[in-house]
């Protein structure tokens, strides 16, 4: 019997794999929250706090899944500078709470990872790069990764970057931010000088099922095929969905006197996921068009 359950259910990414994997024999999402975001009677869910390691322990016990997904962070860069004892819990107490129920129950450990990890030198980055975080996120995420690795538990680590697209109730990611504010009609400043390769959620998704079913086991990176600054990103969507493109403001990264240092040359290779998934990868134009097709079925 095929039986997961998925952290963090009620993100962004936490969504589409509910979804997806809803093909499998049983599927239990969890989510801080009371209810789900997902409002169909399908859809098996429970509140789970990963921080609260009793309610962690007895979830996980009742359920007994053969594979978790922890898709649960906290993931606001700068909060994390600030709340580092919060940011600690959930990123790492949170999977520590997770390894001691996949060591018990042999629970295979699918953890989504971070190119946060590096400090965006010399990016894009290969799975054998040696990391190197310059924030506090990108701390916590890598010492996440240090400590699945050491314990002596089945796992993939999966590294991803700038994860986008549109969900229920889903607040924010730098898709939903540049494309809500152009609609508004709003100034923004976008910077020239951070590289990465976004990545669709839905593509994503798709991806990390197939690495699933194929049992794929170590590090991983799945994210999108095109490798572009920030800006240019912005400046697709307003392409993309007949926005104000004048709207946008270059700027550099030090010109906006964040408390978080960031990765500049950051993304990650994928070539060695390439050479083994069969699933596509999405270039930026092909997950806009999309999120596009998605918006008019609605
Ligand atoms: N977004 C990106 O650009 C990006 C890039 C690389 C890697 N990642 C990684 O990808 C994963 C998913 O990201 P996403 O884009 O789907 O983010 P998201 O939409 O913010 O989803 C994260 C979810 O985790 C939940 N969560 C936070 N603390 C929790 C806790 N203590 N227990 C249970 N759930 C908790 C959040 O709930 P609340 O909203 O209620 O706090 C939210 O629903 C994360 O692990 C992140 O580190 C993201």
């Amino acid at each position: 019997m095929k039986k997961i359950l998925i952290t963090g259910a009620n993100g962004l990414l936490g969504q589409k794999l509910e979804a997806d994997f809803s093909k499998w024999d049983s599927v239990l999402a969890t989510g801080k929250q009371k209810d789900f975001v997902l409002q169909d009677k399908k859809y098996l869910y429970q509140t789970l706090d990963i921080t609260d390691k009793e309610q962690v322990q007895s979830v996980i016990a009742d359920f007994r899944p053969e594979l978790i997904i922890n898709t649960a962070a906290f993931m606001n860069v700068e909060v994390c500078e600030e709340k580092k004892e919060l940011a600690w819990a959930v990123n790492v107490e949170g999977v520590k709470n997770l390894i001691e129920s996949c060591q018990k129950y042999e629970i295979k450990l699918v953890q989504i990872s971070t190119d946060y990890i590096f400090d965006g030198r010399n990016g894009p980055y290969s799975e054998e790069d040696k990391p190197n975080p310059i924030n506090y996120y990108g701390g916590t995420k890598l010492q996440a990764e240090e400590i699945i690795q050491d314990a002596l538990i089945h796992f993939l680590i999966i590294r991803s970057n700038v994860i986008y697209g549109m969900g229920t109730q889903v607040k924010r990611n730098f898709f939903i931010w540049v494309y809500e504010n152009l609609r508004q009609k709003k100034q923004i400043k976008v910077v020239t000088d951070q590289f990465n390769n976004p990545t669709l959620a839905d593509n994503l998704s798709i991806l990390i099922l197939e690495a699933a079913e194929r049992n794929l086991a170590g590090i991983l990176n799945l994210a999108g095929t095109k490798y572009l600054s920030r800006y240019d990103f912005a400046l697709k969507i307003a392409q993309h969905f007949e926005l104000n493109k004048n709207l946008i403001t270059p700027v550099t990264t030090p010109e906006l006197h964040q408390k978080a240092s960031r990765p500049l040359k950051g993304g990650l290779r994928i070539d060695k996921a390439q050479k083994i998934l069969t699933t596509p990868f999405f270039s930026v134009d092909e997950g806009l068009k999309f999120i596009e097709e998605k918006l008019a079925d609605n």
